[in-house]
């Protein structure tokens, strides 16, 4: 598939993304958000693909926010269907992949930027990376998910802090937040995605889909993530991947999923 505002590419059993709008430091429009959900899916739906890195083009933003040019006229409905479409098309649609996703925060995430980057099940930073959900001083509030995920990655009184202020952290602070999991250097930060990519893509791509239903079933308020957990779990077991993990254990040797 070919795409105008992104680049969508594999090697081995890493998919990579990289937003494409370098000029607009990657800001999300309508038709990126498309782009993106197309490329989320197919890359998913490839079984060779066993964890996805998403990035920025350039060195200075992994995404400046949702598209301003684009919403400053709307009314109050066609804020509601903005904020209701975007997170089903690209929001939750990456939080609740099968595939591992693992943000590459390459410079700025701000606003729908930091809400895709915490959509994503993983974040790793380089070190010029700055994070904040400025939405407040557009008159707006976080639309994309950013009201309920930063509470859930960093805790209510950080989240309100950093909605607020509507200020930037910096990749230092976001660790020390537990907004990002790991800080590098802007030259290293690829590398550094790649080879946490090629130890997830080593696991059974059965039982990591199954680990990721289990875990975000704990923000789910309609059902009980012990009960999925447990269903998750049982439904592991008479799968080839549980066949091939158990018996490569049991000789000695590496699975080969
Ligand atoms: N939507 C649309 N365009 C954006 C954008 C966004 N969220 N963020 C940046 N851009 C555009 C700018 O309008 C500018 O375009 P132009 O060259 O055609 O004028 C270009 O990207 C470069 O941005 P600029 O502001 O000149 O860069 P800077 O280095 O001076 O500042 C930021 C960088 C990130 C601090 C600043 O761009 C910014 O505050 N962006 C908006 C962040 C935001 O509020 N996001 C939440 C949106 S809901």
């Amino acid at each position: 598939m070919s795409y105008q505002n992104i680049v969508a590419e594999h090697e081995d059993h890493l998919g990579f993304i990289t937003i494409d709008r370098p000029k607009k430091l990657n800001a999300l429009n309508k038709a990126t958000i498309k782009e993106l959900h197309d490329a989320f899916v197919t890359l998913d739906e490839d079984n060779d693909i066993r964890v996805i890195i998403i990035t920025g083009s350039g060195e200075k933003a992994f995404v400046a926010g949702a598209d301003i040019s684009e919403f400053a006229d709307f009314d109050a409905k066609q804020g509601k269907n903005l904020a209701a479409k975007g997170q089903k098309e690209l929001f939750d649609l990456v939080a609740e992949l099968s595939t591992p996703v693992i943000a590459a925060v390459n410079g700025f995430a701000l606003g729908g930027g930091l809400e895709l980057a915490m959509a994503s099940h993983i974040r790793v930073a380089s070190g010029n990376a700055k994070m904040g959900l400025p939405e407040v001083s557009l008159g707006l509030i976080p639309g994309y998910g950013g009201t309920q995920r930063l509470p859930q990655l960093v805790g209510k009184g950080r989240a309100l802090e950093m909605i607020t202020t509507g200020g930037m952290i910096t990749a230092d602070q976001a660790l020390s937040y537990g907004l990002v999991n790991h800080v590098v250097s802007q030259e290293e930060l690829l590398s550094f995605c790649e080879d946490l990519g090629s130890k997830i893509a080593r696991n059974s791509p059965m039982a990591i889909g199954a680990a990721i239903k289990a875990v975000n079933a704990n923000y789910d308020e309609s059902v009980n993530g012990f009960k999925v957990e447990i269903a998750a779990f049982g439904n592991c077991f008479g799968t080839e991947d549980f066949e091939e993990g158990t018996s490569a254990f049991l000789e000695k040797r590496k699975p080969n999923f």
